[in-house]
């Protein structure tokens, strides 16, 4: 069991973003929002299409910048670092999965998971062993040289899952990431990112417009047209146990 504490590792101060394309068109996305995730939480982001929700997941992991606000992702002001200072945080401290698995499909899923320690300095004999251990995790254990095509929805986004955990991440960002499963797969990909969460500590952040996912998280942050509408956390304890 991971001792949690109030350690805020994301937060956003009235952070807005306004989208502009060529013609000079601009979409304001998000209208200010603020909220605080502290170490070891696992949140929601929940709303309809359109609302910001894959906005605010790539803002968290500093894909994208905002227009204004300020964002601190583990006490760092992101939006005072430099684009190396922003790659290094991305690679040691945070792990995406995305609704669209973007495996490579010319790869075996072991070769996947460890394509994200190649920029780092980890050996290879210990990254192929901590691979092998989270796939077997995951429920993958036979099938570690299957390439994406030779792989179901539910196993492909598996992989997905454990290629973001491989640098062992603080954050572990999910946006949309049971949108393409059937109902049993979405549920063992959820189970694993609730043990994740449980085990290693890690705070995750999913986005979903599902309430069903949704309520695999201990809190819910809802937004619509770019602006946090309500909040609420797991009441019943019974609910997180059964993961
Ligand atoms: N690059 C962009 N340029 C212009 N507008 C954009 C851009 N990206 C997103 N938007 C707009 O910003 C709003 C929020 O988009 P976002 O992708 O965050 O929504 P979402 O909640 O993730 O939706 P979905 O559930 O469909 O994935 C949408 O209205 C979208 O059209
Ligand atoms: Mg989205």
């Amino acid at each position: 069991m991971v001792q949690k504490n109030s350690e805020t590792v994301i937060s956003f101060d009235n952070v807005q973003k306004v989208y502009s394309n060529k013609s000079g068109m601009t979409y304001v996305a998000l209208r200010g929002i603020s909220f605080e995730i502290k170490r070891g939480e696992f949140v929601a982001i929940m709303g309809p299409s359109g609302s910001g929700k894959t906005t605010v997941l790539d803002l968290i992991g500093t894909l994208d910048s905002p227009t204004a606000g300020t964002i601190t992702i583990s006490g760092k002001r992101v939006t005072e670092m430099s684009n190396s200072e922003l790659a290094t945080l991305r690679n040691e401290e945070i792990g995406f999965v995305f609704q669209s698995y973007n495996l490579v499909p010319y790869l075996s899923a072991i070769q996947n998971v460890t394509l994200p320690t190649l920029v780092s300095k980890r050996r290879g004999e210990e990254v192929m062993r901590t691979a092998a251990k989270l796939l077997e995790e995951v429920g993958l254990a036979g099938k570690f040289e299957k390439k994406p095509n030779e792989l179901s929805g539910g196993e492909q986004q598996r992989v997905a899952v454990v290629r973001a955990l491989i640098n062992n991440p603080k954050i572990l960002l999910a946006d949309e990431p049971t949108g393409n499963l059937d109902t049993k797969s979405a549920i063992a990909v959820l189970q694993i990112l609730a043990r994740v969460n449980r085990e290693y500590g890690t705070t995750i952040v999913l986005s979903t417009h599902d309430p069903e996912v949704g309520i695999f998280a201990k809190r819910r942050i809802f937004i619509r047209d770019g602006i946090i509408t309500k909040e609420n956390m797991m009441q019943k304890l019974s609910e997180t146990k059964k993961l």
